[in-house]
């Protein structure tokens, strides 16, 4: 008996070691991604100003990393919190599996990054020392960007107003605390360049990437898109207790966007210019995540070439039920 209570306690004892051995090595092996490259971005007038249009109105970096007033329709973002950080994403906002707060992006929170640090965070999600960023930061979309507009991000993002503003530890539920190491690839050997507006279709993805359409627009289950329900809608939204489906923008006829016109696509964009359009209370417990307001800024020319993009995409039949009262 004695000697069979030291057999097993044997083998407990080298599960327990192989457990924390391949704990270990999981460790040091995962994020993958090899040291930020030695680089200078120069913060040229044009760079500036591409960045600050790319930030605020493409890539929503400003915004997602800013406070927004959820009691108002679309949740504005709070003004003089721009790259601050600390809104809530948890399991209602789109189901992640946890608390993640985006982190403040200020040159007080950023601030002793280099910009080849920077780079590699906005390219393949690992930050300055090392951690794995959680993908709702939409790295994998950015590393399809081109070089000279990740520069002009960088330049634009280390002349906001450093604010000061200590944002809470994230706190991811297992296994994607461990599965969220795995993520991060390599950084692109070269970045693509902008497709000439000329050809509308794939300049028109490249912005449709850039704003990380696709990662609201898909039925997903886990976060992982649906195959065949791409674009198609379905994913819910939660916020303050008011909830929201993400609509089918396929161009289907009767469940998605196929009888929109461009002039009319532009325009439900263009409604939220008006400044009088950004201060709709929420009422009737209607409320949206879809981020008009930012997303408004953007020049006609590269929405128009977002909607002739979404005309390419397979139209798929499902109804989204956008708004349904309570009922979640
Ligand atoms: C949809 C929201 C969202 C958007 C859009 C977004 N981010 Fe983030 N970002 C986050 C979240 C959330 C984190 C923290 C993730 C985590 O802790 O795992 C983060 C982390 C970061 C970090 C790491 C900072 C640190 O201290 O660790 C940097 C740098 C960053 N984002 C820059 C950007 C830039 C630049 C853009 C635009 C090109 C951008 N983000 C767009 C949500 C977003
Ligand atoms: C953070 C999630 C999110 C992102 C990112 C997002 N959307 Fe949406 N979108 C929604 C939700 C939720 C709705 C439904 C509620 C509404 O209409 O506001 C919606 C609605 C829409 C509608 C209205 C469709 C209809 O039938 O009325 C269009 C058009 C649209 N989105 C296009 C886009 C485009 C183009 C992009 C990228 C530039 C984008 N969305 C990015 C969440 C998102």
């Amino acid at each position: 008996m004695k000697k069979l209570l030291k057999i097993l306690g044997g083998i407990l004892l080298f599960v327990v070691l192989l457990v924390i051995g391949g704990l270990v090595y999981f460790n040091s092996a995962f994020p993958k991604v090899p040291p930020a490259k030695e680089l200078h971005v120069e913060a040229t007038p044009e760079r500036l100003a591409r960045g600050e249009y790319l930030s605020k109105n493409v890539a929503g970096c400003v915004d997602c990393h800013s406070m927004r007033d959820w009691t108002l329709y679309g949740g504005p973002k709070i003004p003089g919190t721009d790259g601050k950080g600390g809104e809530k994403f948890d399991h209602d906002l789109a189901g992640i599996p946890g608390v993640v707060y985006p982190r403040n992006i200020t040159p007080a929170g950023i601030g002793d990054w280099t910009d080849g640090e920077l780079l590699r965070a906005i390219t393949t999600g690992v930050t300055k020392n090392g951690t794995a960023l959680f993908p709702i930061m939409p790295y994998m979309n950015f590393r399809k960007m081109s070089q000279e507009d990740l520069y002009s991000i960088i330049a634009y993002i280390r002349s906001l107003k450093p604010i000061e503003n200590k944002v809470p530890d994230r706190s991811l539920d297992f296994p994607m605390n461990l599965i969220v190491k795995t993520i991060p690839k390599p950084m692109p050997e070269s970045f693509p360049s902008i497709p000439d507006k000329s050809d509308s279709i794939a300049y028109g993805a490249y912005m449709t990437n850039a704003a990380s359409c696709f990662d609201c627009h898909s039925t997903a289950d886990k976060g992982v898109p649906i195959k065949g329900m791409e674009w198609a809608g379905g994913m819910k939204f939660c916020l303050n207790g008011v909830c929201v489906t993400s609509a089918n923008i396929t161009p289907d006829n009767e469940t998605g966007i196929g009888l929109l016109t461009k002039e009319a696509f532009i325009n439900k964009f263009r409604f939220y210019r008006d400044s009088t359009a950004q201060v709709i209370p929420v009422t009737d417990g209607k409320q949206t995540a879809m981020p008009w307001m930012f997303y408004a800024g953007m020049s006609d020319e590269d929405l128009g070439a977002i909607y002739t993009f979404l005309r390419t995409v397979p139209a798929v039949k499902h109804k989204v039920e956008k708004f349904s009262f309570g009922s979640f």
